[in-house]
């Protein structure tokens, strides 16, 4: 059942020292994001980031927020898809804000998904050594994720994320009733991102996900808000306890050395979006960890019924088109971030809801679950 009526707007707040800051989650927000930004303005001036799809459906709605207000806005709209996350597109975002005369006190909008923010967020970090910005997310994965944390950057031939910086927006406007815009797919690889939090540290939000996830998937407000709220609030409590990822921050990545192999083997492509890889990710990190005997085999078990309940894709075998053996893919995955000294560190769980972070795991194991998933095919 679709419930009509959305939830009042809920906060939470990123208490960073210096750097705190609101992520505001409710319906309607995009209509109100004058009155929320106006605290930030030093003069009424914004430039606002975004990408053709976006700006097709929701752009007017914001420039006439701005333009009410008295806000002047001007309006970059780059290509989307993750290829415009590279340097072609932050050199052309960096040099417009430069023409654009932006100033340090100014305000820059990253308006998008996790491409956008990224990006955006990365100009925003490095132009005139440092400008606020402000993320207005408008895919599933942004409002729980990307948005969040201020992790920016751009990918490079070398692979994904590998240049940028930790620079924290200043207010995050998630308004949940843009998510009805979004194609079916994006929403649900969006969703990959929300399991992730029950899993990686929420068991009784996993079971919430089990019982409410169609219902969110199938535009129920109140649902859809309180997952955002759920998994934002679990983000910034990571993201206020490890910054800068020394530790504790990096068990936001369960299931993403996997995913980070696929996404490669499959070139970034619409064969598998992030959120889709960080759900077979996820199932795989859960296969792994049963296979090291810490969860018992019921737990990917369950993370795999889930995914498929909610018709996403579980398994590399719904991955389509030829991939890599399983000595390709887990070379593809010493190219992750996550390497230290040349070990890579997984992101393993005891049960779920109970993941943490260790290198501690031989390459035949990882090498026969990865093996075991390819022969599906
Ligand atoms: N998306 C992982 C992080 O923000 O740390």
């Amino acid at each position: 059942m679709t419930i009509a009526t959305a939830p009042a707007p809920e906060t939470v707040r990123v208490d960073l020292p210096g750097r705190a800051y609101d992520i505001l989650i409710g319906n309607g927000l995009l209509e109100q994001a004058a009155s929320h930004l106006q605290p930030l303005l030093r003069r009424k001036r914004v430039a606002i980031v975004t990408e053709t799809r976006v700006a097709a459906h929701h752009l007017q709605t914001l420039l006439e927020a701005f333009s009410v207000a008295g806000i002047a806005a001007s309006t970059l709209i780059l290509p989307p898809g993750e290829g415009t996350k590279d340097w072609v597109h932050f050199t052309e975002t960096a040099d417009w804000l430069l023409s654009e005369k932006i100033e340090r006190g100014d305000i820059v909008v990253a308006f998008g998904g996790g491409v956008i923010g990224d990006l955006a967020g990365f100009a925003a970090a490095v132009v005139r050594r440092g400008i606020r910005f402000v993320q207005i997310p408008t895919t599933l994965l942004a409002q729980v994720d990307s948005s969040v944390g201020g992790k920016t950057g751009i990918n490079t031939a070398m692979g994904k994320n590998l240049v940028g910086a930790f620079h924290q927006p200043s207010l995050v406007l998630a308004d949940i009733g843009l998510l009805d815009s979004l194609p079916r797919r994006d929403l649900l690889a969006g969703y990959g991102e929300v399991v992730k939090y029950g899993l990686l540290g929420d068991a009784a939000f996993f079971d919430w996900l089990e019982q409410n996830g169609p219902a969110l998937a199938a535009g129920d407000l109140a649902a859809r808000s309180y997952a955002v709220r759920r998994s934002c609030e679990m983000k910034a409590g990571i993201v206020m306890r490890d910054e800068t990822e020394q530790g504790e921050r990096a068990l936001l990545n369960l299931g993403h050395t996997f995913c980070h192999a696929l996404e490669a083997a499959t070139g970034y492509s619409h064969r598998l979006l992030h959120g889709e890889g960080v759900a077979v990710g996820c199932a795989l990190a859960f296969e792994l960890s049963a296979r090291l005997g810490l969860c018992s085999q019921e737990d990917p078990s369950r993370v795999r019924a889930h995914l498929r309940a909610m018709g996403m894709k579980t398994d590399i075998a719904d991955i389509p088109g030829d991939l890599p053996d399983a000595n390709g893919l887990l070379r593809l995955m010493g190219q992750d971030k996550k390497v230290v000294d040349g070990t890579l560190r997984f992101i393993l769980a005891r049960g779920i809801g109970e993941a943490f972070v260790t290198s501690d795991v031989p390459k035949e194991t990882v090498l026969s679950v990865l093996a075991d998933a390819l022969a599906e095919r």
